[in-house]
């Protein structure tokens, strides 16, 4: 028996009566307004209020001398006051223990990661860089498929049936059908546009090229090109030239000087293969131009009658240049990329060196 049960029995069971409504009623303003910090803290509470020892259950002890008239209403606070207790104690718990958790996962204070910007890709920054100079001087940029039929990837382009060009692109046939293959070349843009257009023409189009060829540093069977085409009456091989001039000027600094090698293409006549004054040397001769000065960047022509009368393009009437270029070989150049499987293999270490490129 404790010492405050022994206080109320010197009393009369009425005032015992009143004395422990009052704590009751004092109790449960104390509990209501209880907030503990911490779990510590609130297992202090509990101990202090409904641990064994505890004073609620002191009170129930008290209850068993109140007078038995009046054991059903103080029963029913003292219960009152327990569920109350023990509803404040489990919810601050459930409340403290997320509190808890959230503090060990997230520290609200931490400075946050920075998030890495990315960088575009070389080929991309160079493509851009074709699409944004020939935009200047009145070039659409167009696209064509990459799974091509034989028309529009080779006869249309003048290939012969038996003409050993086809076999020089290494083409990957899709399946066993030989009519369905990945474009070879971006040239199958040229007949994919005169098909549905009427001079006069003026675009270009980039995209990925496919050959079944060897992967090695100097080539490999996925790369990019960027095709021109322009088409109207009285187009010239010296518009050709001077749109190449100004093309490799833009590109590789204006004091860049151009040549044209004579070539053959099947789909253009005459051919030629361009080349650039070495940007490196400025053409005295290095590693890089193999000490001749130049470089070879592209190939071109004028477009073959054929070309146009396949494509119902009156070829009395208009004539038209065309030229295609490698975006992998011009992006070398431009950075001094010596491994072409470098813009393929994605390792972050290489694309962040283009971070601060146009
Ligand atoms: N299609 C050629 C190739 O893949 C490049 C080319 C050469 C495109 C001459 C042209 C051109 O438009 O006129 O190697």
């Amino acid at each position: 028996m404790n010492s405050q049960t022994g206080f109320y029995l010197s009393l009369q069971p009425w005032n015992i009566y009143y004395i422990m409504l009052d704590k009751i009623k004092a109790l449960a303003e104390e509990i209501s307004r209880v907030k503990p910090k911490s779990l510590a803290e609130l297992d202090e509470i509990r101990i202090k209020y409904i641990s064994k020892k505890g004073i609620i259950s002191q009170l129930f002890d008290d209850f068993r001398v109140v007078a038995p008239e009046l054991k059903k209403e103080v029963g029913k606070a003292l219960n009152e006051l327990k569920n109350l207790a023990m509803d404040k104690i489990n919810t601050a718990k459930e409340e403290l223990e997320i509190q808890d958790q959230g503090a060990h996962d997230l520290d609200l204070s931490a400075p946050g990661d920075s998030i890495g910007l990315g960088s575009r890709h070389p080929l991309a920054l160079v493509r851009n860089r074709i699409i944004d100079l020939f935009g200047r001087i009145g070039y659409n940029v167009m696209e064509g498929p990459e799974i091509e039929d034989d028309w529009h990837n080779f006869t249309a382009l003048n290939f012969a049936a038996e003409h050993p060009a086809r076999d020089m692109q290494d083409t990957f046939f899709i399946e066993k059908n030989p009519d369905v293959l990945l474009r070879t070349h971006t040239s199958n843009v040229q007949i994919r546009v005169m098909e549905r257009t009427q001079p006069p023409i003026r675009a270009i189009f980039p995209g990925r090229v496919f050959r079944n060829e060897a992967i090695s540093a100097r080539s490999h069977c996925i790369f990019h090109q960027v095709e021109g085409l322009y088409v109207d009456e009285n187009v010239s091989f010296a518009d050709l030239k001077q749109t190449l001039l100004f093309f490799a000027q833009e590109l590789f600094g204006v004091d860049t000087k151009i040549r044209l090698r004579p070539s053959y293409f099947p789909f253009t006549e005459p051919s030629a293969e361009m080349d650039v004054s070495c940007s490196i040397c400025g053409g005295k001769g290095c590693n890089l131009c193999k000490y001749t000065g130049w470089l070879e960047i592209l190939g071109c022509g004028m477009v073959d009658p054929n070309v146009l009368d396949a494509c119902n393009i009156d070829s009395q009437k208009y004539t038209g240049f065309a030229f295609g270029m490698g975006i992998e070989r011009i992006t070398m150049l431009l950075y001094g990329v010596k491994d072409i499987r470098l813009y393929f293999e994605n390792d972050v270490r290489f694309l962040q060196q283009f971070r601060s490129a146009l």
